[in-house]
């Protein structure tokens, strides 16, 4: 048996699309656990880019099967667009993408909710994806959702989403002032998407456990990553599921598999998308480069990523959080050229020294970063082995390899599948 479970370890989009990719060309099955369609996954196959949101970035395999666990909150809509992009290009989903019946499905007035909360005068914006995302859960966890299974029952689905559009309704109307939705057009197109998802819907932990007892190869993909986890990142500019390795065995539905390989996907540096602490952002001339050669811009919403040097203190957090037991470092390619390289290794808050992330958000906004300075490299890292990587890019690993006590065992040097070295 082998489970890797593949996390973000920051603040996401730190090229889990593409490690996935890369280790699901000797994989059976790839299976997404949390978060839903604010997820943007990057994976390019030759000069052809594809931005997997929902579907797991397995699927771009043949004879990989994918699974979408009951953790995931599932737009129907964004799946509709999904499919119809890999079958435009020849990339078959049927009998090979499986949805857990217990999948939560969100609805319009999810996205409604989710957009007025953060247009609503007064409030701290978090910069959601604005998908539906915490209101699909809030619905979940107060046990008023809908799932996948009771989107095919006719009758459910009817008087569910009736119930909840009267309460949706009022709040959208009365408390933020706009248009209330219209029931009819909601309960239409809920019908027809029950029958777009009829064909996916699959018991999927008995598919899922066939491959465990089978001594399949599993690769379990998070979204987003451990500093937006709703209980450990930095609450409240968080997600609203659990993006941390732990998640995984909860929202696959595939219990908990001890000796399971918990893989951390690392950016060389550090950006985070959406509002909320930053210690060590770079609002100058570095961070507006590291933007430009590592070409930072939201793969879902297109909005500028914030960019700052590693941060050590918040990378050995989440290797905790997670259970780390390797790290995949990606972009060490957009360092090329860099004379000298920054890593926070400890916080200063008021005169004092730290070595964790704090959880009071005032000192997340007040601590500032003590850094150690690193050697930069002037040759490019495209190479055919780590060892052969210029001495400082080998030095800044094993920097990070003696302050975390975890090995990074993938270096990713550049977008393409070919561009990746294994210790
Ligand atoms: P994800 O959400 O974690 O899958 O990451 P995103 O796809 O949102 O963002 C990562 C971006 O970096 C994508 O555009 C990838 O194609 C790109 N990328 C991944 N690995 C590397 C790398 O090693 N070097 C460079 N230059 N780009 C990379
Ligand atoms: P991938 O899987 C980076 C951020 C949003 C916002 C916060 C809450 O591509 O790494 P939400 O819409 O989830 O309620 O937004 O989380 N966020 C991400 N940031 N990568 C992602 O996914 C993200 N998904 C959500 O920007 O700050
Ligand atoms: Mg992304």
């Amino acid at each position: 048996m082998s489970v890797s479970i593949v996390v973000g370890a920051q603040w996401g989009d730190e090229g889990k699309g593409k490690i996935i990719d890369v280790l699901s060309a000797s994989a059976d099955m790839v299976l997404r656990y949390q978060g839903g369609a604010n997820a943007g996954h990057t994976v390019y196959i030759g000069q052809k880019k594809y931005v997997l949101h929902l579907i797991p970035s397995g699927i771009l395999r043949p004879g990989v099967v994918c699974v979408i666990g009951g953790g995931v909150v599932l737009d129907p809509e964004a799946f509709k667009a999904e499919i119809d992009v890999l079958h435009d290009a020849g990339i078959q989903t049927q009998g090979r993408l499986l949805i857990s019946p217990r999948t939560h499905i969100i609805l319009p007035y999810h996205k409604k909710l989710d957009q007025c909360s953060e247009d609503q005068k007064g409030r701290q914006k978090i910069g959601t994806t604005g998908r539906g995302i915490g209101p699909a859960y809030v619905d979940k966890y107060n046990r008023a959702g809908l799932r996948a299974i009771d989107l095919l029952n006719e009758a459910i689905r009817e008087e569910r989403i009736r119930e909840n559009l009267k309460l949706k309704n009022f709040i959208i109307e009365k408390y933020y002032n706009e248009e209330p939705l219209d029931e009819s057009l909601i309960l239409q197109q809920a019908a027809a998407h029950a029958e777009l998802i009829r064909p996916y819907i699959a018991e999927t932990i008995e598919r899922v456990d066939t491959a465990l007892r089978g001594k399949r190869s599993i690769l379990v993909e998070g979204a987003q990553g451990a500093l937006l986890d709703i209980d450990y990142g930095s609450y409240p500019f968080v997600t609203s599921s659990h993006p941390v390795a732990g998640g995984a065995f909860i929202g696959s539905g595939l219990g908990v598999v001890p000796d399971a390989e918990v893989i951390g996907v690392a950016k060389a540096y550090l950006t985070r998308v959406g509002n909320g602490p930053f210690p060590t952002e770079l609002n100058d001339a570095t961070g507006t480069l590291l933007r430009d050669r590592g070409g930072e811009y939201g793969a879902t919403t297109g909005r500028p990523r914030r960019c700052g040097w590693l941060d050590l203190v918040a990378l050995r957090y989440s290797a905790r959080i997670n259970g780390l037991t390797q790290i995949a470092l990606t972009k060490v390619d957009v360092l090329d050229g860099m004379d000298r390289l920054k890593v926070a290794t400890a916080y200063t808050l008021d005169g004092h020294e730290l070595d964790t992330f704090p959880a009071d958000p005032e000192e997340q906004k007040r601590i500032q970063p003590v850094y150690k300075t690193l050697e930069g490299w002037n040759d490019s890292t495209a190479s055919d082995s780590i060892s052969a990587l210029p001495r400082q890019a080998r030095e800044y690993i094993a920097y990070m390899e003696d302050y975390l006590k975890i090995p990074v065992k993938i270096v990713s040097t550049g977008q393409r599948r070919d561009q990746i070295l294994f210790a």
